[in-house]
């Protein structure tokens, strides 16, 4: 086991170093040629990547929804008063995002409906009437990366995005905000807005934020959607990374974190064929402010692991990958659904925002698993046996 030990040590130390020295290529190389060194990274970081989440050591975490909280939910008229302070949930106001893109190209993506958009505790694009399905974003985007969830589900169920605190049009936090805190945000979102049963979708840091909401929610939550994310904490380096480059957002600006997330968040089929969504990309990631996005590195770097939970989390749950999201591996992934009790993996075409890279699988996708986990399949399939 020693020997094991000091050979796999000196291996990472081989790794960690030629991943430096690529990473620094990446750095110095114009953009397409960076791609050669990232190429080559990635499969150095899955490996890191692999071998932090096996290496993992179990840490007293919450329940996940196994028991759910005792804190019953007061009736309705007894709850807290929607805070006054905030617009009232039913005073909604239109966003006109059809047809605009934050950066104005002419060749802007054009959809047909306009969706409603809340102020509670946090700004929420919510579209169409039925089951909720809730969505929280990857980071550093906002919202607005959910528009072809918020058109191509809303004829089903009612969509709802919230940005989270520090992006988009919520409120920035003062203070570096724990993931907890995120998710507490959006719980009493959900109470303004009266939505009390949900699918949830987390994709990336929306996925880090889930697992904390999932533990306030309980049994409210019907079915749990995992895309491109991890349940596991940072790793040291990984940590230091954050903080750097909180640092230098807070400093030089915003563009700091477009420069450096852009060839991560998107698959290289992405980032070779598509201008248009790398455009539409960054333009998301520019509509944030410099002290959000510190704000929420931060709060990633600081975030508890969450694998030991995973076997406790009571719903059904789908984890969604993409085939070439460098973030977080595919194998990664199905560690992660194979300690969840009630859990299936699908892969899919797409790097790591795959709800934009592959929207037509993800919507599939999201749209069976929402009528599955709402039991919208049953009566049709009570139907059919009963003409069998
Ligand atoms: C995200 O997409 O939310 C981020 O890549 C998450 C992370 O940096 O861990």
């Amino acid at each position: 086991m020693k020997v094991w030990t000091t050979a796999w040590g000196v291996a990472r130390f081989g790794i960690e170093v030629s991943r430096d020295v690529l990473r620094f290529g990446e750095r110095l190389a114009p953009w397409p040629l960076s791609l050669v060194p990232r190429t080559l990274r990635l499969p150095l970081d899955g490996i890191i990547g692999l071998a932090g989440t096996l290496t993992t050591q179990p840490a007293p975490v919450p329940d996940l929804g196994a028991n759910p909280p005792e804190r019953a939910r007061p009736p309705r008229a007894e709850r807290t008063p929607a805070r006054e302070r905030r617009t009232p949930p039913d005073e909604h106001r239109t966003a006109t995002i059809a047809g605009a893109r934050s950066d104005g190209a002419a060749d802007a993506p054009v959809y047909d409906r306009e969706f409603r958009a809340r102020n509670a505790p946090l700004y929420v694009r919510d579209a169409g009437k039925g089951p909720a399905i809730v969505l929280l974003h990857a980071f550093p985007l906002n919202s607005r990366m959910w528009e072809p969830q918020l058109v191509g589900l809303a004829d089903r169920f009612r969509v709802l995005a919230p940005d989270l605190a520090g992006f988009g049009l919520s409120w920035v936090p003062t203070t570096a905000s724990s993931l907890a805190e995120q998710a507490a945000a959006v719980d009493h979102t959900l109470e303004d807005l009266a939505i009390d049963e949900l699918v949830l979708v987390g994709l990336s840091m929306g996925g880090y934020v889930a697992f904390p909401l999932l533990e306030r929610l309980g049994a409210r939550v019907r079915g749990l959607v995992l895309a491109s994310t991890r349940a596991g904490a940072d790793t040291e380096e990984a940590v230091e990374e954050r903080h750097r480059l909180a640092a230098q957002v807070e400093r030089d600006g915003v563009e700091v974190a477009a420069d450096e997330m852009l060839p991560k968040l998107l698959g290289s089929s992405t980032l070779l064929d598509r201008p248009d969504l790398v455009d539409h990309v960054h333009a998301m990631v520019l509509e944030n402010k410099a002290s959000g996005i510190a704000s929420a590195l931060r709060a990633m770097a600081a975030r508890p692991d969450m694998t030991p939970a995973l076997e406790r989390i009571a719903c059904p749950v789908l984890v969604i990958a993409g085939e070439e999201d460098a973030v977080i591996p595919t194998p990664t992934a199905r560690l992660m659904a194979g300690r969840i009790p009630d859990a299936r993996v699908e892969v899919v075409r797409g790097g790591h925002l795959v709800n934009l890279e592959a929207p037509d699988d993800f919507n599939r996708l999201i749209e069976e698993f929402a009528r599955q986990s709402f039991e919208l399949e049953r009566p049709r399939r009570r139907a059919r046996a009963a003409r069998a």
